[in-house]
């Protein structure tokens, strides 16, 4: 394996995935809720969003002890949305992480709560499953940063501004705007997590926003493509969806090489921005690469 990003991955993603079972399973709630939360989480995906959490913290050679938790978070969050975006009043999907959706399996309402379950139990994960290493201030700040990441200024509301834009030509400006919100400022959290655990000087904390909002909107356009012309098995969801729903994408908006080029000066402008910073930058160079070219 020769992405060193991807290597770190295959060798963190463990650790995560047993983190959100534990976690979840010690939750004190009706059954039915916990097998449908515990259905999404352990349905598989990337688990890229907790990783990066990690991958930053290695980056400035720190103990990657306190990501663990931040990082579940993070992946209960995006699990959650994924439910939602799935539901028939949203983008009405069937498949999802190579099985059936939540609501095809334990119907609308269980999945509708237990996306709410997630949610709001992945806070706690910050406030009280962290180290005392981290300070309460510290505690603080990763949670506001997350709420802005996945509320209304960040992935609530990218998902109604996309569904806004269905059967609609939208400018490029509010596509990326789209983007940044439903997609970038969750992915951006976990890059900011990791650097806010890690202590990082502030000026290399902005400076990975901004790398952050690049790679988040890469990210975006790379999944556009895949509802294009991935492979159902491998992206585990419907291809065409976005079609289907007559969503503004990239590829409809760009074609799909104007889109595959955006992906890479999107790619290029983030490298370009970290090639300063003090942390180690060859597994966010190919977090990038990754990110650019994935197939799932
Ligand atoms: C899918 O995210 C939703 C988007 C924001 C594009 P991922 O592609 O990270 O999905 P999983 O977590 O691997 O299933
Ligand atoms: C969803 O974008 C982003 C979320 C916040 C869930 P998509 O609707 O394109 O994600 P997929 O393709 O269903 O995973
Ligand atoms: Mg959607
Ligand atoms: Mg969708
Ligand atoms: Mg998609």
């Amino acid at each position: 394996m020769a992405n060193k990003f991807e290597q770190f991955l295959a060798e963190r993603k463990n650790v995560i995935e047993q983190q959100l079972s534990v976690y979840t399973e010690r939750l004190n709630m009706p059954d039915s809720l916990k097998k449908s939360m515990l259905y999404s989480l352990e349905a598989g995906g990337k688990r890229l969003r907790p990783v990066v959490v990690l991958a930053i913290l290695h980056a400035y050679g720190k103990s990657e002890k306190d990501g663990i938790p931040v990082g579940c978070a993070v992946e209960m969050i995006h699990t959650y949305s994924l439910i939602h975006d799935d539901l028939p009043c949203m983008d009405d999907d069937d498949l999802r992480r190579g099985k059936p959706t939540n609501h095809k399996v334990f119907g609308e309402a269980t999945a509708v709560l237990a996306g709410d379950g997630l949610l709001t139990e992945s806070f706690k994960l910050i406030t009280s499953h962290v180290s005392e290493d981290v300070s309460a201030d510290k505690r603080l700040r990763l949670v506001n940063e997350l709420i802005s990441a996945a509320g209304t200024e960040g992935m609530v509301g990218g998902q109604i501004a996309d569904m806004e834009a269905e059967s609609k030509s939208v400018s490029l400006e509010e596509l990326e705007s789209i983007h940044e919100r439903k997609t970038a400022k969750l992915l951006a959290f976990s890059v900011m997590a990791g650097a806010i655990l890690a202590d990082a000087p502030e000026n290399e904390i902005e400076t990975l926003r901004a790398f952050s909002s690049h790679i988040g909107i890469g990210f975006q356009i790379r999944d556009d493509i895949l509802d294009l012309e991935g492979n159902e098995e491998k992206i585990g969801k419907r291809v065409g969806s976005d079609t289907t729903n007559d969503k503004s994408t990239y590829p409809s908006l760009l074609s799909l090489d104007g889109a595959k080029n955006k992906l890479a000066d999107h790619m290029k402008a983030a490298k370009d921005l970290i090639s300063g910073l003090s942390l180690q930058k060859e597994l966010l160079y190919d977090l990038c690469d990754l990110i650019a070219a994935r197939d799932h």
